[in-house]
């Protein structure tokens, strides 16, 4: 099947471009030393686990649902002999739970004293026997963007890492590592400024620890970002340290990889403009565009005004917000159009939801011969099962 023929709405998983951020990311692994994984918070797709894990060290998981996903799909099915390393951080761990990841998982990353207290009589025979690695997640309290504070970690109050005045003088017994996150789409450098004030203010840990996790948030596979810069920072840690570094980016490893596919089902004349109602919903399909707030790109369009006609694109769900942006086209719109949104893989399929009953869209794979396979159909026993 070709993309024009697909049902509609679909994300369609664009594999070549997959595959492109992946070699990106397998250069800055070759070069730097670096370990990276694939943060499934952002792109859980699992039926793509196999062209990743060609290319990645593993995954890591936000709970231990994905998690067992990484376990199942990435690391037991898939290459078991490259034995590829499945991590987990979350804030709080249920004392079930924990048993199942010292299972599963290779590194485990703890929020708090309290909550590796907790746990230690679970993960203590682990890390004793060499099996899982227990880290600690910091709070660098180095805030490098003020744009999205909803996702800047070291915003005041945050209750995500262990701020240094916490920190005990030397780490807890069965500590190997520090973890912190604190970016959000961005370039190289707020990484290297993090990690400078990081290295001085946390200096007494280094010499205690085997590893080093610099979280997500780094746009490497965007264009015109520094991967000479990280590169030499990888190396100048790994070398200065004796330790490893990870890094677990989301959106780089599917960054552009993807699009949701929609047909205009109706044209409403309004006061304003002219409103397309599409077989998509921002609230339910690309919840992002109302939380972050941001408008996606659309192919062969522009901005409101730019080209001859302009239309608000929205939805057909009863939400009055349920607004993708205004965009304008050279040629007018008719019921049955289809538009192809962009960047539509990261923080997509993860976050959708049924609101108003509306059907979820298919999740459908653009081959690199140009043949488009369905990989998941969804309908009404999806949307009554969770309710
Ligand atoms: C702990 C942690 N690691 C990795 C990521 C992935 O970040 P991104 O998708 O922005 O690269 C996140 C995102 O919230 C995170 O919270």
């Amino acid at each position: 099947m070709r993309i024009e023929d697909i049902k509609t709405p679909a994300y369609v998983i664009d594999e070549k471009k997959l595959r492109e951020n992946l070699e990106i990311l397998k250069k800055v692994q070759d070069e730097s030393g670096a370990r990276i994984l694939l943060a499934q918070k952002a792109y859980s797709i699992y039926q793509t686990y196999p062209l990743i894990a060609e290319y990645l060290f593993g995954a890591t998981a936000s709970g231990l649902y994905e998690a067992k996903l990484a376990h199942e799909e990435m690391h037991s099915k898939t290459y078991p002999e490259k034995k590829l390393e499945n991590h987990v951080f979350e804030p709080a761990f249920e004392e079930e739970e924990m048993a199942e990841l010292c299972d599963i998982c290779d590194h485990i990353v703890f929020n708090s004293l309290n909550q590796l207290e907790t746990h230690r009589k679970i993960w203590e025979p682990f890390v004793e026997s060499g099996k899982v690695s227990v880290g600690l997640r910091i709070n660098p309290e180095f805030s490098t963007q003020e744009e999205h504070e909803i996702y800047d970690p070291c915003s005041s109050g945050s209750r995500l890492g262990i701020r240094l005045v916490d920190m005990p003088e030397t780490l807890p017994e069965g500590v190997e590592g520090i973890h912190f996150h604190t970016l959000c789409e961005q370039g190289f450098e707020p990484l290297e400024d993090t990690f400078r004030d990081v290295e001085k203010r946390f200096a007494s840990y280094f010499s205690q620890i085997k590893w080093i996790n610099l979280g997500g948030g780094h746009h490497i596979t965007r264009e015109g970002y520094n991967i000479e810069g990280l590169i030499s920072l990888v190396k100048y840690i790994r070398e200065k340290y004796s330790i490893s570094v990870y890094l677990e980016p989301g959106e780089a490893i599917a960054l552009d990889a993807g699009y949701l596919v929609t047909t205009v089902m109706d044209i409403v004349e309004t006061e304003r403009m002219p409103v397309l109602i599409l077989d998509t919903s921002a609230a339910c399909h690309m919840p992002d565009v109302l939380e972050m707030p941001y408008r996606p790109p659309l192919r062969d369009s522009e901005e409101a005004g730019e080209m001859k006609y302009t239309y608000r694109l929205s939805s057909r769900t009863c939400l009055a917000g349920d607004i993708i942006g205004d965009y304008s086209f050279s040629e007018e719109k008719k019921i049955g159009d289809r538009l192809y949104f962009e960047d539509m893989a990261i923080y997509s399929m993860v976050k959708n939801n049924t609101f108003n009953g509306m059907p979820l869209p298919d999740i459908d794979i653009l081959h690199e011969d140009g043949e488009v396979e369905i990989l998941k159909r969804f309908g009404y026993e999806n949307f009554k099962t969770r309710l």
